[in-house]
């Protein structure tokens, strides 16, 4: 090998100087993945302008060796880094441009919309709540019931005229879909056999009934307080406490005496009328007073049907209507609002 056919370091210099703005300035420019991966191609691949420097560092003595190879691979990892930069700058722009276009960040975000208790749940709650702060424990009872439980036990036998009050539907001869929930006193007595008792049962009760204020399917509330000398104040006075907490101070009551065949004496508790506030309108059926609910002194019979001695126990019940709870509460003047789901309806409570 002659002499000059040694490239000069000073040769070699410049070309890597060369290379590297000439890498530059192509990559600055670049538009898409390819014109980048050109330019690796071009520099860094196998025959690439930097690599083929790189292998003619053996030809130089040991001194300009060591020189000229670290400014060749410091070129390299320069255009390397530039590479990867411009490829990641790239990818950035393409995603922002997908981005674009789909996503308006101005507009305002979509708020899900959050559920909420229904006006019926709300209800017996708030009244299940009050009945527990006087000390009813809450137990249930089933919606299909025997004849025995809804009807028998509770003073009203199979010939009896008091049947013709509740409309019933039969599942069969002896079985019904419980037209109230007193069914669970009897329940109750039988199996806790001793006193005190005093519990609550809310659920849902079935009549043959259909209009502005009646359903065929709706709730009530029971309860029932049995010991040693429960009087008809301690009705009054746990009925009186009831409406207070439930509706306010300002809630007129009104108790007429009636008639339950398993409660004697019995009363009905009727409410001033939220509508017409006690003129008389299509709502109150013109008396001014809605009924909330039904009430009385446990029944002797329904004692001895329930395994107790009425010569030594006493005890009150009651059955609250759910709904004309509710209706009064809230001023809703037609109860199917409750069961349509109407969410214009719903959305209110
Ligand atoms: N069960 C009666 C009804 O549905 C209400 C009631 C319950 C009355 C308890 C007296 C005592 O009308």
């Amino acid at each position: 090998m002659r002499d000059d056919d040694l490239i000069k370091p000073s040769r070699v210099k410049k070309d890597l100087d060369k290379l590297r703005t000439e890498a530059e300035c192509l990559l600055k420019e670049a538009v898409s993945r390819d014109e980048v991966e050109a330019v690796r191609i071009q520099s860094l691949g196998k025959k690439g302008n930097i690599s083929q420097i790189l292998k003619l560092m053996g030809q130089f003595p040991a001194e300009e060796r060591k020189e000229l190879g670290k400014l060749a691979n410091e070129a390299r990892d320069f255009v390397e880094d530039l590479i990867a930069k411009s490829f990641e700058r790239l990818e950035k722009k393409a995603r922002q441009k997908t981005l674009s276009g789909q996503i308006d960040v101005t507009l305002p975000g979509r708020k899900p919309q959050q559920g909420h208790k229904h006006p019926l749940t709300l209800t017996s709650e708030k009244i299940l709540n009050v009945l527990q702060n006087l000390g009813f424990d809450l137990v249930q009872g089933p919606e299909i019931e025997h004849d025995f439980y809804n009807f028998e036990a509770l003073n009203v036998p199979s010939d009896h005229p008091a049947r013709e009050m509740q409309d019933t539907f039969y599942v069969d001869k002896d079985v019904v879909l419980r037209t109230q929930t007193s069914p669970v006193q009897i329940r109750t007595m039988l199996s806790l056999k001793e006193i005190p008792i005093r519990i609550a049962s809310m659920g849902r009760v079935y009549r043959r009934d259909q209009d502005v204020t009646h359903s065929p399917i709706f709730h009530q509330i029971e309860g029932l307080f049995v010991d040693k000398s429960v009087t008809f104040s301690d009705l009054k006075g746990t009925l009186t406490t009831f409406v207070e907490k439930v509706f306010s101070e300002k809630a007129r009551i009104r108790m007429r005496p009636s008639y339950f065949p398993f409660t004697e004496p019995s009363a009905e508790v009727d409410m001033s009328c939220f509508q017409c506030d006690g003129a008389g309108c299509r709502l109150c059926k013109g008396t001014g007073f809605i009924e909330i609910l039904g009430a009385g002194m446990v029944d002797p019979e329904v004692f001895k049907a329930s395994g107790f001695d009425p010569e030594k126990v006493s005890g009150f019940a009651f059955g609250i209507g759910v709904e004309r709870v509710a209706m009064l509460k809230y001023g809703i003047s037609d109860i199917r609002h409750f069961y349509e789901n109407d969410l214009r309806f719903l959305a209110q409570f």
